[in-house]
């Protein structure tokens, strides 16, 4: 059991969250995360309608009485999904946590309070945390360069980011992007987060519903095998070098760049989607952070969490000796 503003408002044993990763984030893997003592968090998106995302939060009511969460990554899109049902269906289901991303939640913040939800807004600079924490969000979780998906154009890495936004705001913060293990866990904590999200290392356990062959590629790979796509297009996302990001990636560097409409057909969700389950690791975009360099093993949830806890509390003790 860890003790602070962030277990206490979610209502977990340790504060370590699962951020939303699409494809990833289904039921399972949120049971598993939350009946070890974290936050597993469900992807709204991952569900084709508003309906099926009833059916899944239900599904993981039927594998955990634990608090799990919800993510709605609202980006800004030309044909977006339907936003608002999608928000209607987890308000009308009863959840209790929602994690925003993506875009300014605050269209949404008012109707979460009403409903007595907890706002975690994930962001990926402080201005964005500082706008999220004027809105009336709960907690703001905040990503380095290092983390998987968008990172942003900014380039800040975690060592600056978190201590900065721990300064200048006064909601708990979740340090996120590069972390998979205790020492990561530690440092985030020094450095003023009151927790972590992670991502990627969920990714590599034994109850992420993806296929063994991604597993095995993310154990395998080291600290330089992600890509940072899309960075020509302003919309940058790290991810696994594989060979469609290395293609998309080279057409970004012709003379004149690339159109979107040129490379969408290599990086459309369903792409991605069918590579994770079928594991054809060459066959689609497969977002990953650079912590794949720190994961060596596909251990179950309950194992990693209760581990990345010891490790962080040792790290902690040992560093306090150190200095006595
Ligand atoms: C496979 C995968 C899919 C992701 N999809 C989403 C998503 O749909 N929405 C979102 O807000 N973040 C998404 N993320 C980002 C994570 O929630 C989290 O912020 C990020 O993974 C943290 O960095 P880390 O991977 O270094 O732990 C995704 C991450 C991964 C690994």
């Amino acid at each position: 059991m860890m003790k602070n503003r962030v277990t206490a408002m979610l209502g977990i044993r340790y504060p370590i969250v699962q951020g939303g990763m699409q494809w990833v984030g289904r039921a399972e893997l949120v049971a598993a995360v939350s009946n070890a003592g974290a936050l597993g968090v469900l992807t709204g998106l991952t569900q084709p309608t508003p309906e099926k995302l009833r059916e899944e939060i239900e599904r993981t009511r039927s594998m955990t009485d634990k608090p799990f969460g919800v993510n709605l990554t609202i980006l800004p899109a030309v044909n977006p999904p339907p936003y608002d049902r999608y928000m209607d269906a987890i308000i009308d289901s009863g959840v209790k946590i929602v994690e925003t991303a993506g875009n300014n939640p605050k269209q949404f913040v008012a109707r979460l309070k009403a409903n007595g939800i907890i706002s975690i807004h994930k962001c990926v600079n402080v201005r964005h945390a500082i706008s999220a924490e004027k809105s009336g969000v709960d907690i703001v979780s905040i990503d380095g360069f290092e983390c998987a998906g968008h990172p942003g154009e900014d380039d800040v890495p975690g060592l600056v980011l978190i201590p900065i936004a721990a300064k200048r705001l006064r909601i708990p913060i979740l340090a996120s992007g590069g972390i998979g293990d205790g020492r990561g866990f530690a440092a985030a904590l020094v450095l003023g987060a009151e927790g972590i999200n992670m991502g990627t290392r969920f990714c590599a356990t034994v109850e992420a519903p993806i296929h063994d062959n991604i597993k095995r590629a993310l154990v395998n790979a080291n600290e330089c095998d992600t890509r940072l796509m899309f960075r020509t297009l302003h919309n940058t996302a790290r991810v696994f070098k594989n060979a469609i990001s290395e293609q998309v990636f080279a057409m970004e560097q012709r003379p004149g760049g690339v159109a979107f409409e040129e490379i969408r057909p290599l990086v459309i969700g369903a792409r991605g989607r069918e590579a994770l389950s079928i594991g054809d690791v060459d066959g689609g975009v497969i977002t990953a952070g650079q912590v794949i360099g720190l994961i060596d093993d596909i251990p179950t949830c309950a194992v990693l969490i209760e581990r990345i806890v010891a490790e962080c509390r040792e790290r902690l003790r040992a560093s306090m000796q150190d200095f006595e």
